[in-house]
């Protein structure tokens, strides 16, 4: 693994088995992204992309295949120290933003500060820099049910910067928002990307959004086309 590859799979398979039944989620994909990428993975609902993403950020664990991320082996990785290990590195941001309804904006974004030597004062001094980064200096102690969706979503990205990680993965990030709520987050993670360096790995069904990104790779049936070639029947 070269320097600039900060995410790379090799193989890489997920089989889910549930009573008889037994899913290949993900099929011996090969991937490398480098440094700095902003990578779209397009494709079908239950082609597998969910379940890529989860494996980068080791939320879970491959049945077979390698996939090692900043240098980590993930699939050795011990599982208590998984949990420490993404906190650190990953950022995350879900379709349906996740944000604890009973916390402010502000301690919504602390909250992954928790886990770190860093003391209130400083936890703070953070949490404020990230919410003023996504343009929510003003809503520091708004609840999520005050915001509209797009805030929300901008609540939960400057959570997953807070941190200062290298990896940003977002999980269809705009799926539930309205189109010029849409923009502003994907306007929002471009400059993370080009001004802040920041890799992403961006699921989505929007080509619209796709276009944002440096390039796209398309999976169909758990498995990660070739660059450049679409599933059939696409659009
Ligand atoms: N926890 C799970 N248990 C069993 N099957 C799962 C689980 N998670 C995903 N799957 C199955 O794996 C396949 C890929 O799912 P997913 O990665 O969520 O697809 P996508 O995100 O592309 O819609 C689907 O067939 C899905 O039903
Ligand atoms: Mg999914």
């Amino acid at each position: 693994m070269t320097d600039d590859v900060v995410i790379q799979a090799r193989r890489l398979t997920k089989e889910y088995i549930r009573d008889e039944f037994h899913i290949v989620a993900l099929k011996d994909v090969d991937l490398d992204v480098r440094r700095g990428e902003y990578l779209a993975l397009m494709g079908p609902s239950g082609s597998g992309k969910s379940t890529l993403l989860h494996l980068i950020a080791a939320m879970d664990r491959p049945t077979s295949g390698a996939i090692r991320v900043l240098g980590a082996d993930l699939a050795a990785m011990p599982d208590p120290e998984m949990a420490r290990w993404r906190n650190r590195h990953i950022g995350f941001v879900f379709q349906t933003f996740n944000l604890i309804p009973v916390l402010t904006a502000l301690e919504n974004v602390e909250l992954p500060l928790k886990l770190t030597h860093l003391k209130k004062g400083e936890r703070m001094e953070h949490a404020v820099t990230a919410l003023k980064l996504v343009g929510l200096g003003d809503r520091l102690h708004h609840y999520p049910r005050q915001l509209s969706g797009g805030q929300e979503q901008r609540v939960a990205i400057a959570r997953a910067i807070v941190t200062d990680p290298d990896i940003i993965l977002c999980d269809e990030p705009t799926g539930n928002l309205d189109a010029r709520s849409a923009n502003e987050v994907l306007e929002l993670l471009r400059q993370l990307n080009r001004d802040y360096g920041k890799t992403i790995v961006m699921v989505t069904h929007d080509p619209h959004a796709a276009r944002f990104a440096s390039h796209i790779r398309y999976i169909d049936k758990g498995e990660l086309l070739p660059e450049g070639r679409k599933p059939e029947d696409w659009s």
